[in-house]
């Protein structure tokens, strides 16, 4: 098989995140893909090319220049993960335009205008994706668009921003002043790089946006939502709700009305103590989605930082790197390996004890 070069801007927790995913992990996406994939980062995007990294590249893999990335022969799948929603949207576009699927984690880019890029996406028959854009680790893009693909969706509801539920969690058990509790978040890598979004309840929000657009079909008006952040949670709130039995916790809503308009919410909610989403803890986040066919399915895991939010953008590269080499290969699952060694079956027969 040959090599995809991938255009990598933004080298930050998740832009190095990808890299050591890669590093790790290189041999068995490529089994893993009957050998039709191999993955190399053939230039990076960042703003201080002197600074300290969790990932090593070769000092002529770097650069500054964000056109200098995009036009890059070397690059075929453009990986934007520097944030914001100004030169990352120059990035998008101009990967589109040059024919170069996108991968990126990017809600606020694509909450705020995604309707310009995904029309552009559509003209260049060329792909956006954005699994890591909701809920770090958690396959939760695929399964609206994909595994509900049959279901009317009526409702998703969640807790999908990790570092207001760690912030959240450490006043309530750890006594921490909301300060304190958000530097924690940051040094934890789980923070946006402006935290205002995370505990105004913005990032949230464009998450939310993102999942109704997918189970809807139209753009949604990020004027239009309810958004309330947990900056105005106090501790007071919190040992109030901890003695009537509930957990505070930011939940997101997206919900299917009778007469068929769709309502999108953000807010700090009592959960009774009681409900499976008071169980979620730190930096984890669960969205339940409720399909007509399906019931309701609850999706749990890690919502931030470098290695789960890494997870889901190579799922992307992979799935971006096959469609560029076989748009209309085999897409099912096909073993690819001859024999694999088992546990002696007398040896599985003892009990198991869940830790
Ligand atoms: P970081 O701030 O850690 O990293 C951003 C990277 O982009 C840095 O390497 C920075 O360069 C580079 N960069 C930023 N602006 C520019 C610019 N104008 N030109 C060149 N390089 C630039 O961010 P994260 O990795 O945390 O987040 C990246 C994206 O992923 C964001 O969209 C975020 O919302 C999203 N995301 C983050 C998650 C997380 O848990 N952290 C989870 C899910 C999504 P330098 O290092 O030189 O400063
Ligand atoms: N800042 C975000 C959060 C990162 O805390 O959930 C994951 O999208």
């Amino acid at each position: 098989c040959s090599t995809l070069g991938i255009g990598l801007a933004g080298l930050g927790t998740v832009g190095s995140g990808v890299v050591l995913a890669l590093q790790r992990n290189s041999d068995l996406i490529t089994d893993r893909t009957g050998g039709t994939v191999r993955l190399k980062v053939a230039k990076a995007l960042v703003r201080n090319p002197a600074k300290a990294r969790a990932a090593d590249l070769p000092a002529d893999a770097i650069t500054t220049d964000w056109q200098e990335l995009v036009a890059d022969p070397a690059v075929d799948i453009v990986v934007e993960l520097i944030g914001g929603t100004d030169t990352a949207f120059d990035i998008v576009a101009a990967a589109l335009k040059a024919g170069k699927p996108v991968v990126t984690g990017n809600k606020a880019l694509l909450a705020e205008r995604g309707t310009e890029l995904f029309a552009l996406s559509k003209e260049h028959d060329t792909p956006i994706h954005f699994e890591a854009a909701v809920a770090g680790g958690i396959p939760i893009i695929k399964t609206v668009q994909e595994s509900f693909v049959g279901n009317r969706i009526l409702s998703m509801t969640g807790i999908i921003n990790g570092t207001s539920n760690y912030i959240l969690e450490r006043m309530a058990n750890a006594g921490l002043e909301f300060s304190e509790a958000l530097k924690e978040a940051q040094d934890l890598g789980y923070a946006e790089a402006d935290p205002a979004l995370d505990v105004n309840g913005w990032d949230a929000a464009h998450k939310a946006i993102l999942l109704a657009t997918l189970a809807y079909g139209f753009s949604i008006d990020p004027t239009k939502v309810y958004v309330a952040g947990i900056e105005q949670v106090r501790p007071i709130d919190i040992e109030f709700a901890t003695r009537l039995g509930y957990v505070v916790k930011l939940l997101a809503v997206v919900r299917e009305h009778d007469d068929g308009s769709i309502e999108v919410r953000v807010q700090p909610s009592f959960i009774p103590k009681s409900h499976i989403l008071a169980s979620v803890h730190g930096v984890f986040n669960a969205v339940a989605v409720h399909g007509d066919a399906a019931g309701e399915s609850l999706f749990y895991g890690s919502g931030a930082g470098q290695d789960p939010t890494a997870s889901s953008a190579v799922a992307d590269l992979v799935e971006a790197a096959r469609s560029l080499r076989q748009p209309d290969g085999h897409r099912g699952f096909l073993p690819y390996k001859e024999a694999g060694a088992l546990v002696p079956v007398e040896e599985t027969t003892t009990a198991y004890y869940v830790r």
